[in-house]
């Protein structure tokens, strides 16, 4: 896989695929790990007098974090200077292209407000920069697990290589053995999770282990609205639950308290927002006794300080533990800073939450194959 070191950039219009997708609350966007981090790349290649065009995309059409990339341009400026483009593949975006100058960056709109973007076939995104732009650099891992057509690009620009953040996964992940590995799967994409159900002991927590917990037929009341109606509910094949642990209480919001119910208890009229004190007992006791460790996405939902101790609790005991341990989902490396941990007690901290657990999975990922 070629990197930044393999091309001379100056004066060349550069396609960069950066992964800035964050936590959004109410339409605001959370200050973000992955915005910082892709700012390394991006300051590189203005500095190797690239004429730099970023690619991005926040959310998924239809969900309520699917919003602009304005306020994400806004963040990556306490970085390096970047200008927005409220367009994708239109004239604005080709005349702005056009006017950059050597060492310039512009960041285009949200890509995934193109339906070309989930065409696999050349369609006029692939055109557009396949016209406009001359090197193609993908920063963009945690995105890598997605054939979509901005990953795919390097199938119409014939010179491409990886960014600075995906060379660094990709060699991390590289030294990983993870047979007989600890999994801790939370988060909000359960659909992902799925893959690695099986052999290996699984802890469940966020909303994957409500999730599991309804697969295994317990009822939730009113959180199961909440995942329902958010698509978040997937069927589980009973096998692949065999190994998998379930929370034992959960912490619910009451007027804006923390309080928490033994799983028992429901159903109820309560959302859940994190797991409970019995739960993090029971999941501590299993990450003592384990020799290498997983974990994916958050526990409970860490954007309230008040349902953040689960996920900080088994962050701990992670980071405790003598087992080598990998930590990856975009959203879980913002609660590891607010958690405070020392984080060189971890083995590996990914900015990747899907395309990671495909990778350990033992998929191939469609964004490196096409790198290759
Ligand atoms: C992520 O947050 O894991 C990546 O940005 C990919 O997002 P997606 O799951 O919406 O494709």
């Amino acid at each position: 896989m070629k990197t930044l070191n393999d091309f001379d950039f100056k004066g060349k219009v550069v396609l960069l695929r950066s992964d800035l997708n964050s936590d959004v609350q109410n339409k605001k966007l959370l200050k973000s790990e992955r915005i910082s981090e892709a700012a390394i790349t991006i300051k590189e290649l203005k500095k190797k007098k690239a004429r730099v065009v970023i690619l991005a995309h926040q959310g998924r059409p239809g969900d309520e974090d699917f919003i602009s990339l304005k306020q994400h341009c806004k963040q990556l400026n306490k970085h390096v200077k970047v200008k927005f483009v409220e367009d994708i593949i239109g004239e604005k975006a080709e005349s702005e292209i056009k006017r950059l100058k050597d060492g310039e960056a512009i960041l285009l709109e949200n890509v995934r407000n193109l339906k070309e973007e989930f065409d696999l076939n050349s369609n006029k995104l692939t055109d557009f920069f396949s016209r406009n732009c001359e090197i193609y650099v993908n920063d963009a891992f945690s995105v890598c697990h997605r054939a979509q057509a901005s990953i795919l690009l390097p199938k119409y620009i014939q010179k491409s290589c990886a960014g600075r953040i995906l060379e660094r996964e990709v060699n991390a992940l590289k030294k990983l053995k993870l047979d007989g590995t600890l999994y801790i799967l939370g988060g909000a994409k359960p659909e992902d999770n799925i893959k690695l159900l099986g052999k290996n002991k699984v802890l469940s927590c966020g909303l994957f282990g409500q999730v599991c917990l309804m697969n295994k037929g317990k009822k939730l009341g009113e959180q199961e609205n909440y995942l329902k109606n958010r698509k978040i509910f997937i069927e589980i094949d009973k096998n692949k639950l065999k190994n998998v642990e379930t929370p034992s209480d959960f912490a619910v919001n009451i007027n804006g308290k923390r309080k928490e119910i033994p799983v028992e208890e429901f159903p109820n009229e309560n959302e859940i927002f994190d797991i409970g004190e019995a739960t993090q007992k029971k999941y501590i006791a299993e990450i003592k006794k384990a020799k290498a460790i997983y974990m994916k996405g958050p526990a409970g939902d860490c954007s309230k300080k008040q349902f953040s101790n689960g996920t900080f609790a088994i962050l701990k005991a992670v980071a405790g533990s003598k087992a080598f341990s990998v930590i990856g989902g975009g959203h879980l490396s913002d609660a590891i800073k607010a958690s405070k941990v020392n984080i060189k007690k971890f083995g590996h901290i990914s900015l990747s939450g899907g395309a990671l657990l495909n990778y350990i999975a033992g998929e191939k990922l469609p964004g490196l194959e096409v790198l290759k």
